[in-house]
C-alpha cells in the first residue's frame, strides 16, 4: 500500500515513502490508478539516475523526445533539461519553457499522456507550475455552451496563440527552421473523452489551438479565448511549489498547465520526460481528425 495524501480540493495527490526506482508491479499499478484519479501526482524525496528516471517514466507510456533537441540530456535523449543555468555564456537547458496555459504535445496527432518533472534544483522564489482541472472546467460550462462545443474540432500547431512574438519570455520556446519543418497542422476535439477514464474534458483550448474546423477564424478565436478564460479561472487551478527530489507526473488529457517565470539569476533545474498516449487509445473522433489533418497538411 502506498501512502497517499490529497494536495488540494481541486486536484493532486502526494505519495511519500516510495522509491520510484524500486516499485513492484502491484505498487506501480496503485500509483497509476492514483495518477488518473489525482491528475497530478507528486512522489517526494526521490534520488534517481537518468536511466532510473527514464525507466520509471516508461511505465506510464512510450517516451517521446522533445523537438528541441539541443537540450536533451547527454545520458538519454528522452530527458529534456529545463534550466536557467549557463556555462561560459551558453545555456545549459531550456529556460522559460511553457509559461502560458497549454497541454503538452497537443500540437502532435498522438498527444502526451503524461509529463514527468524531476526537481534537481529549486529557486529561492517562484518556479511554480499552475494546473487547471479541465474535467471541472467542462462540467462547469453552461449547458448551451456544452452543446455548442461538444462536437467541434480545433486546429492545432506548435506555439502559443496569444503570444506570437517568439522573443517574448511567455511565447512558446522558439524552434529552428528545421524543427519548425517537422511540425504539422493537426486537429483534436475541443471536448475530448479521456482515453483512459472516458470522462469528458476541455482539451487544449489555450496554447496550441489556433482555429476551429469549419468556422471563420475571428469567430473561432473568440470562442477559443472565451473557453480559455473559463478553463483557467482560479477555482479550477492548483499551484504546485517544488521541493528538491520531487518527481511530479501530470495527466495532459485532463489538465492545462503553465510554468511561472523565475528570476534568470535564481538557479533552477528540472529534468523532463514526456510520454505519449497509446495509439490504440485514439477515439473515433481522433481518427476522423487524423484523416482531416492529412488532407490539409
Ligand atoms: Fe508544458
Amino acid at each position: 500500500m502506498v501512502n497517499l495524501q490529497t494536495l488540494s480540493p481541486i486536484l493532486g495527490l502526494e505519495i511519500t515513502g516510495v522509491d520510484a526506482s524500486r516499485l513492484t508491479e502491484s505498487a506501480f499499478a496503485e500509483i497509476e490508478r492514483a495518477f488518473f484519479r489525482g491528475q497530478v501526482l507528486i512522489l517526494r524525496g526521490q534520488k534517481l539516475s537518468p536511466a532510473q528516471f527514464v525507466s520509471f517514466a516508461r511505465r506510464f507510456g512510450p517516451p517521446e523526445p522533445h523537438v528541441i533537441d539541443q537540450f536533451h540530456h547527454a545520458a538519454d535523449p528522452n530527458i529534456l533539461i529545463l534550466s536557467n543555468r549557463r556555462k561560459d555564456g551558453a545555456p545549459l537547458g531550456l529556460a522559460d519553457a511553457g509559461t502560458y496555459f497549454h497541454s503538452d504535445y497537443s500540437y502532435l496527432q498522438v498527444p502526451a499522456r503524461a509529463t514527468l518533472l524531476y526537481s534537481i534544483e529549486v529557486p529561492r522564489s517562484g518556479g511554480h507550475t499552475l494546473f487547471a482541472n479541465q474535467y471541472a472546467a467542462y462540467d462547469g460550462l453552461a449547458e448551451p455552451m456544452k452543446r455548442r462545443v461538444d462536437s467541434l474540432v480545433a486546429i492545432h500547431h506548435y506555439g502559443n496563440r496569444n503570444v506570437p512574438d517568439e522573443m517574448s519570455r511567455t511565447a512558446a520556446s522558439s524552434l529552428t527552421d528545421e524543427q519548425k519543418a517537422k511540425m504539422p497542422l493537426i486537429t483534436h476535439p475541443i471536448v475530448r473523452s479521456h482515453p483512459v477514464t472516458g470522462r469528458k474534458a476541455l482539451y487544449a483550448v489555450s496554447g496550441s489551438s489556433y482555429g476551429i474546423v469549419g468556422m471563420p477564424d475571428d469567430e473561432a478565436l473568440e470562442l477559443l479565448d472565451e473557453l480559455a478564460a473559463h478553463a483557467t479561472q482560479e477555482r479550477y487551478v492548483y499551484r504546485l511549489a517544488y521541493r528538491v527530489g520531487d518527481v511530479v507526473v501530470w495527466d495532459n488529457a485532463s489538465l492545462l498547465h503553465s510554468a511561472t517565470l523565475t528570476d534568470p539569476d535564481d538557479p533552477r533545474t528540472l529534468w523532463r520526460i514526456t510520454v505519449k498516449e497509446a495509439e490504440a487509445g485514439l477515439s473515433a473522433v481522433d481518427v476522423l481528425a487524423a484523416s482531416f489533418a492529412s488532407r490539409v497538411s
